[in-house]
């Protein structure tokens, strides 16, 4: 079968499909083991969040319920300026709800972390992270992460719901864009 475009835009696959579906399986169960007896409700942060969120709650067992915020940092795309501002609201009310918000991945922090003194304001009565992925050496600021699908490198990564200048969104693993590479990895 002859590369797709998009496939020939690829440098190296981090995280492949297999990989990604039994993680993902893992984290479900974790957190329906956790959430026992009680009703979830999932907030994922647009866009980059919905294609792991999908894949997420269909392994959660305990009653849930989804809403989404969208948020975008002021300053250029690659870099976090920590100013953040709110696009789309919830529409729930989540005061008194066990809040689990789903995100793709943190990079240094600062988006979720204003966005978690944002949500701790309303009075959830639990408020937990869940991410598919971290980048730990990038971290300027500390983010109590509850659930981590996985610990990755300092390099910029698409796919499976993470974009570059919205493309590659759609890709169903994680890479890293071949214009990415180093010369010594090529
Ligand atoms: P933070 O505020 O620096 O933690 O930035 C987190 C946000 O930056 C994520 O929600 C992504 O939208 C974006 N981001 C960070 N690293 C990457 C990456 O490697 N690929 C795609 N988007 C990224
Ligand atoms: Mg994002």
């Amino acid at each position: 079968m002859s590369q797709t475009e998009l496939e020939r835009a690829v440098g190296e696959v981090l995280i492949d499909e297999d990989t990604l579906r039994t993680r993902v399986a893992e984290l479900g169960a974790e957190v329906s083991g956790d959430y026992e007896g009680r009703d979830l409700l999932l907030i994922g942060v647009l866009k980059g969040a919905v294609f792991f969120m999908a894949d997420l709650m269909r392994h959660i067992t305990v009653p849930c319920e989804v809403d989404f915020m969208a948020i975008s940092s002021y300053g250029d795309s690659t870099d976090t300026s920590g100013i953040v501002r709110i696009l789309k609201d919830l529409d729930i009310n989540i005061e008194g709800r066990d809040v689990l918000v789903v995100e793709d991945i943190i990079d240094s922090g600062l988006t979720l972390s204003y966005l978690m003194r944002n949500l701790e304001s309303r009075e959830p009565a639990s408020l937990e992270i869940c991410a598919l992925m971290t980048k730990p050496s990038r971290r300027q600021i500390d983010v109590p992460v509850r659930y981590i699908g996985f610990e990755i490198p300092d390099r910029f990564v698409v796919g499976y719901g993470l974009d570059l200048a919205e493309r590659y969104r759609n890709l169903p693993y994680v890479a890293v864009l071949a214009s990415d590479l180093q010369p010594a990895e090529i």
